[in-house]
């Protein structure tokens, strides 16, 4: 399957048409930005991890039943996606305070919650992803009260295996973010990206954050932390 037309270009990655019309061509790039694109950077080799490893979660999460928008890894930075219209929400999923939840609230970084807590925020770059609740969403017809079921229950599914995916890797699944699609019939699948750019990640022994806030805060060891979280995936799960 062949690159065609530009349909979109991201932060983070560029989307393409195929010859299919129910397929598009995901391609990654090494650009990295935060606080909504003010900072900017490229992380060398991103986009090579992140295409290979969100693939490699998304095909366990299909496995678990959640499905995804995954069909094939065309290279190292390209994959083969079903085409979906973007639910325009971002999923949130926290398993400890951290980022804008510690701000918030003020609440320690770290802090261990009793059940995880699930946020939506309203995608929308111009306006800066505002949070807003349920009710929003259903009164602004951003999805159906039956897709937020389902968005919610595959959000917290989706929790529980990746946080077991990363605990064999000596890894604390923090929080992370998920976007979802629909397809042609109607069905809810998960879309966009599972990698060090939407999750944080922090080594369970040391504490050490393994993940885009390395970028986000000026930590240093960028590509290094991408490539030890990668390094950790393959070693437990190689197919
Ligand atoms: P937050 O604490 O800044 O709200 O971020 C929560 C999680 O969402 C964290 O794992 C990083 C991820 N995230 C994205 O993937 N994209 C974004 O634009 C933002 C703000 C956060």
């Amino acid at each position: 399957m062949e690159k065609e037309k530009l349909l979109y270009e991201g932060k983070a990655k560029r989307v393409y048409e195929t010859e299919d019309p129910g397929l598009l061509i995901v391609s990654y790039k090494d650009d990295a930005t935060a606080f909504n694109g003010l900072k900017k950077g490229s992380i060398s080799g991103k986009g090579v991890i992140n295409n290979h490893m969100s693939n490699l979660l998304m095909k366990r999460l299909e496995k678990r039943g959640i499905p995804t928008h995954f069909v094939k890894e065309l290279s190292s930075r390209d994959t083969l996606v079903k085409r979906v219209s973007i639910v325009p929400l971002e999923v949130i999923v926290r398993n400890r305070a951290a980022g804008s939840f510690s701000q918030r609230y003020g609440v320690e970084e770290g802090f261990l919650f009793q059940s995880p807590t699930l946020e939506f925020s309203y995608k929308n770059d111009a306006l800066g992803d505002p949070l807003l609740n349920t009710s929003h969403a259903l009164a602004l017809g951003l999805a159906t009260g039956v897709e937020l079921e389902t968005i919610k229950r595959y959000s917290l599914a989706v929790n529980q295996e990746l946080k077991a995916i990363w605990e064999k890797c000596g890894i604390t699944l923090v929080d992370f973010k998920l976007e979802f699609g629909r397809d042609p019939q109607g069905s809810v699948l998960l879309a966009d990206e599972i990698s060090p750019d939407t999750c944080r990640l922090w080594d369970t022994s040391t504490g050490e954050k393994l993940d885009k806030d390395r970028f986000r805060r000026d930590l240093g060891k960028v590509e290094e932390a991408y490539e030890e979280v990668m390094k950790r995936l393959e070693t437990e799960y190689s197919e």
